[in-house]
């Protein structure tokens, strides 16, 4: 008890400046070895409603690890395997690799970490309270929501699948070492991956092709048109597909969602698709961008699913195949984005300065560790030397 007494009373800045310091590499990656380490990022996450602080530090690992799948996806890459199987292939996609490519780059931007240059992304209200209670939808083998996101604002909301997931590294390791499993790219879906879907849709990052028909104008010999722009990223769907759940108020079926690598592939290869429906879509910029970081982490890629059959009868009426994995990170029924209610606030309030503690952890370890090496030991002021050599002494 006296230890933590000692390091709450650090001044807050001085501390995360110093977490900052000794684990953030030049690029803002954090330091690989240290698991939990956090640095300080120049977008803050803000709100926090209903959170605990261990929800808070779960949210915040999963941010740091997000940045990390980006920083291994850029650049984008459209002649690579994952990009193939992802995106489609090159000549097909042309006209949207510029912007996969600076969707890509966008997102690979809250890496930023403060006082460092560059332009930085807007903050990001998290919350746990499920204002909209979508969070029990569903049921095991349709999924649950293990996030959603609000309005394509930068607000999220976390349910308790989430805090369930795995972390990044560890789920690297232990998967890549599994002969069964290490070649099953959704083996390795972590709460980071869950991150990068969820940026994915906030406007400001994630930008996708709208296309509508439009009527003909008087000039035009067709009755109808259609006009191309660019709008938020939603969740595309399997063309012609119906799923079970009726989503409207008139028993309308709803599309099946492309959730997951089995249905984030169909996008890329079914000629029933448009040739943007998987550039359209978040999970296949997570997937893409976890394929990249065990590329570059392990020096394999994990290909399957294969996207390999016969004919596309087979796929369109097979429900299993479909369905594809076992672990589903969303309710595969319905889309991640819903609508911000009017009178709903986007903007959080600063997550208060209890739940900042969290941010103290990794020192602290670093100091029960013995591990505060020198060179961080000579940037410290006096006053802070007292307060490390009583934690010293108290360790001993
Ligand atoms: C790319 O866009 C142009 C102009 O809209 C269109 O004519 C062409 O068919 C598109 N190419 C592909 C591969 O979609
Ligand atoms: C995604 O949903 C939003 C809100 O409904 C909409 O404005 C936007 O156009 C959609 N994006 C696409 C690509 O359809
Ligand atoms: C840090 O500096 C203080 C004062 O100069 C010294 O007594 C202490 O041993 C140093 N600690 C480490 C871990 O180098």
């Amino acid at each position: 008890m006296l230890i933590i007494r000692t390091l709450l009373s650090l001044p807050a800045i001085l501390s995360t400046q110093l977490i900052a310091h000794a684990l953030a590499r030049p690029d803002g990656v954090i330091a690989e070895d240290k698991g939990a380490a956090k640095v300080e990022y120049a977008t803050s996450l803000t709100g926090g409603e209903g959170c605990s602080a261990s929800d808070l530090d779960d949210i915040r690992s999963g941010f740091a690890e997000m940045t990390s799948l980006f920083a291994a996806a850029v650049p984008f890459d459209s002649t690579s395997q994952p990009s193939v199987e992802f995106f489609g292939p090159p000549h097909h996609i042309s006209n949207y690799t510029d912007m996969i490519s600076e969707n890509l780059q966008r997102a690979a931007k809250y890496a930023a970490v403060q006082g460092g240059e560059g332009e930085v992304n807007a903050d990001i209200h998290v919350r746990c309270d499920d204002p909209m209670s979508l969070c029990d939808c569903g049921n095991k083998r349709a999924g649950r929501h293990a996030s959603y996101n609000i309005g394509n604002e930068q607000h999220l909301n976390f349910c308790k699948d989430y805090f369930r997931m795995d972390d990044l590294e560890r789920i690297v390791d232990r998967k890549a070492n599994n002969q069964m499993e290490k070649d099953r790219l959704m083996e390795y879906y972590n709460r980071g991956t869950l991150w990068a879907r969820m940026v994915m849709h906030f406007s400001e990052i994630g930008k996708a092709v709208v296309q509508r028909a439009v009527p003909g104008g008087p000039m035009s010999t067709t009755e109808w048109t259609t006009s191309i722009s660019q709008g938020a990223m939603n969740t595309s769907v399997l063309a012609g597909v119906m799923n079970e759940r009726p989503d409207g108020p008139d028993d309308v079926p709803a599309l099946k969602y492309a959730y997951g690598a089995t249905r984030s592939k169909l996008l890329a290869v079914l000629s029933t698709q448009m040739p943007y429906d998987a550039a359209n879509n978040a999970e296949n910029y997570a997937l893409y961008a976890q394929a990249r970081y065990i590329m570059a982490k392990k020096r394999f890629y994990p290909n399957v699913p294969i996207m390999d059959f016969p004919n596309e009868a087979t796929v369109l009426t097979n429900e299993n195949l479909q369905d594809g994995e076992r672990m589903k990170y969303a309710f595969f029924d319905m889309s991640d984005v819903v609508a911000r209610p009017l009178g709903m606030e986007l903007e959080g309030r600063p997550i208060p300065s209890s739940a900042s503690f969290n941010s103290v952890t990794p020192f602290t370890r670093l100091v029960l560790t013995g591990k505060l090496n020198r060179a961080m030991n000579a940037t410290l002021s006096g006053r802070f030397h007292r307060h490390l050599d009583d934690q010293e002494a108290i360790w001993k």
